[in-house]
């Protein structure tokens, strides 16, 4: 699904008056399910990790509570998983990478490794029909490994401030967790730039409908906030955690263009 885009690549929106909807589509548009083209296949699912902890971590059970939901639905080889802790990617060192080569100047030489990564990254997301991403909030923000991952697939004339979104309408589901509360009133309300610089990017940027499944107090216990902060936190955790799977079980797809992938 492709969709016009209603601002340049810094955010710049000289006509339009209300802000794109980021919410998950209920429905793929009637026209196209009406389609005689459309042919039913088995959809594909991007699993992406970030977190460092293998063993206890919040948005790794997101994650799998959403993928197993979603195998659930369309069997054993319908997900693909990258994993960013255990396998990071190297650091962009070339500011022209994050342009396509159009948008390079004249005589510009890129190394063939980072064209090759970036076609790779980018590739992966153009065969899923949606991404689950684990989010852990690490200093506030993004997963340094993560933030690398997007400086692969953001691109300037070909992902972002292109007039055609390539991922236009395709889910990208945030599984977020953090140590401490973010809620609306705490002295730390908007201090997460995570899950705010994802949804800007994946969403306003590269046109994606962005949902979060949002934890807080993950490290209640261990801070010894006591049985009450305790028993939100895991209530939080459980409320997650059925999100995840309902959203892995339920979750609308666009309608792609069955010719063209
Ligand atoms: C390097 C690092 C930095 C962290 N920074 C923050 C932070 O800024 N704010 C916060 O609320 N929690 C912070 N935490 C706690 C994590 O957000 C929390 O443990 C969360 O559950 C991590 O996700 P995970 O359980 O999937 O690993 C940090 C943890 C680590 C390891």
């Amino acid at each position: 699904m492709a969709a016009e885009h209603d601002h340049d690549y810094y955010g710049n929106r000289p006509n339009a008056a209300t802000p794109q909807r980021r919410v998950v589509e209920a429905k793929p548009p009637a026209n196209r399910r009406r389609s005689t083209r459309y042919v039913p296949r088995m959809a594909s699912l991007l699993r992406i990790d970030a977190s460092m902890d293998l063993a206890g971590s919040t948005t790794r059970r997101l994650t799998q509570a959403f993928t197993d939901a979603w195998v659930a639905r369309f069997g054993d080889n319908s997900v693909v998983e990258r994993d960013l802790a255990q396998a990071p990617l190297p650091y962009l060192t070339d500011h022209n990478v994050h342009f396509a080569a159009p948008l390079r100047p004249p005589g510009v030489v890129v190394d063939e490794a980072d064209d090759q990564l970036v076609d790779e990254l980018i590739g992966e997301l153009e065969a899923a029909d949606a991404v689950v991403l684990g989010v852990p909030l690490y200093n506030y923000s993004i997963p340094a490994t993560l933030k690398t991952w997007i400086d692969y697939v953001h691109i300037a004339g070909r992902t972002a401030g292109v007039p055609t979104l390539p991922f236009a309408g395709r889910p990208a589901i945030l599984c977020t967790a953090r140590g401490a509360s973010y809620a609306s009133g705490e002295p730390s309300e908007g201090w997460d730039h995570a899950s705010a610089a994802l949804t800007v990017v994946l969403g306003d940027s590269m046109g994606m409908n962005v949902e979060a499944i949002t934890t807080d107090l993950t490290l209640s216990a261990r801070f010894g906030m006591g049985a009450e902060v305790v028993a939100i936190a895991e209530a939080q955790l459980a409320a997650a955690l059925a999100r995840a799977v309902e959203l892995g079980a339920t979750l609308p797809l666009p309608v792609l263009n069955p010719c063209g992938r």
